[in-house]
């Protein structure tokens, strides 16, 4: 059940949510005009205080061709964040005006804090280096129209596993599905957090490897799913420049690539992916950029309760949340070391000794 829910992390979908939201967005692909005038009066607040090209105009292009109307800002210089006004004051004012916010945000665990704060359902569009679920519903749907399952599949993830976001929420939603693996491809220095490796053993029975090697292991997989390095992240930039050329995707090494492999990239894309790969058949991100549109359509409709809902199953959470404890982040990147407002959630999984961040899932040492 879709309606009125926040979309914070992929886990906040069960695999039967997702299904619906498929359905519907091929349904919207193949019947445009059906949809068109069904969130007449509704309003979608895009707030980025982040840049973004696909992630925001995809948004605000879905919610204009469900006949809804949008408002909002697209740098953080533009809102009164520049007056150094908190998230909680902007998000508790904002959800006045609108009836569903879409938020990108520099910080971990942002989403997370609007979502408290707000009257009105919150999707995280990429907050900070956490998470991005809604590039993982087009990720999904990309995977489903080329492949035809997202079962069984070798996925070979390459480029800043640190930082990118969008690596993140597909390995966490990939990973549920039955019989996936995933080579995960970066330098050392960027290699993918200890928080999605521990999602993964709790899972069970999720194989994964950690190289620095593309070539070695390009045959074997079914999906190359390239990213770029997060120039915006590091705090070196030094780091940044020596590690900025790790992975450059050319003609000459999807020589031992399957045929039938799909390249992907949740753009924009800097010098990983050389133009000339773009005319090969397996270069799949311009699609995935356009089905982005339709993942949004059918995202927003459910949760506005703009369509039937087929009573999909809500994800059971394996949570124990305490509320009422201050939390003492160690990560320079979260949220609650940005804002002064009292943040009170830290949560522990079923079987695990420590406790995590509420906002950014990091542990508390
Ligand atoms: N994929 C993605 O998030 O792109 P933008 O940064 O352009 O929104």
């Amino acid at each position: 059940m879709l309606k009125g829910k926040d979309l914070i992390d992929p886990k906040d979908l069960s695999l039967e949510e997702y299904e619906e939201i498929f359905k519907l967005a091929e349904d919207m692909m193949e019947n445009r005009e059906k949809y068109s005038e069904i969130a007449k009066g509704k309003i979608l607040a895009t707030l980025f205080f982040e840049p973004s090209t696909r992630t925001r105009l995809s948004f605000e292009s879905a919610m204009l061709r469900l006949g809804g109307g949008v408002l909002g800002f697209s740098e953080a210089a533009s809102s009164s964040a520049a007056k150094g006004e908190s998230l909680g004051d902007t998000i508790k004012v904002v959800s006045a005006y609108g009836d569903i916010i879409a938020m990108r945000h520099p910080k971990e665990g942002s989403a997370y804090l609007a979502s408290k704060f707000s009257k009105y359902p919150v999707i995280n569009a990429g907050d900070g280096g956490h998470q991005h679920p809604t590039q993982t519903l087009t990720d999904l749907l990309t995977i489903k129209r080329k492949l035809g399952r997202l079962t069984n599949l070798r996925i070979g993830i390459c480029g800043d596993l640190k930082f990118g976001r969008t690596v993140h929420s597909l390995i966490k939603a990939l990973a549920r599905y039955e019989g996936n693996s995933f080579v995960m491809i970066s330098p050392k220095e960027l290699d993918i957090p200890m928080y999605i490796k521990e999602e993964l053993d709790r899972i069970g029975n999720v194989e994964y490897i950690e190289t620095t090697s593309l070539e070695e292991h390009i045959e074997d997989l079914d999906i190359l799913y390239m990213t770029r390095i997060q120039r915006e992240r590091f705090a070196d930039k030094e780091e940044y420049e020596r590690l900025k050329d790790s992975y450059i995707l050319t003609v000459d090494k999807l020589e031992n690539a399957k045929e039938d492999m799909i390249i992907l990239h949740p753009l924009p894309r800097v010098n990983e992916i050389d133009y000339h790969v773009d005319e090969d058949k397996r270069a799949a991100y311009f699609d995935q950029a356009e089905y982005g549109i339709y993942a949004r359509m059918a995202l927003i409709a459910l949760i506005l309760g703009l369509v039937s809902d087929n009573g999909a199953k809500c994800e059971k959470s394996n949570k124990e949340v305490i509320v009422n404890k201050e939390v003492k982040c160690n990560n320079k990147n979260c949220i609650t070391n940005a804002e002064t407002q009292p943040f009170k959630r830290i949560y522990k999984i079923e079987g695990e000794e420590f406790y995590r961040c509420g906002y950014c899932d990091k542990a508390i040492l």
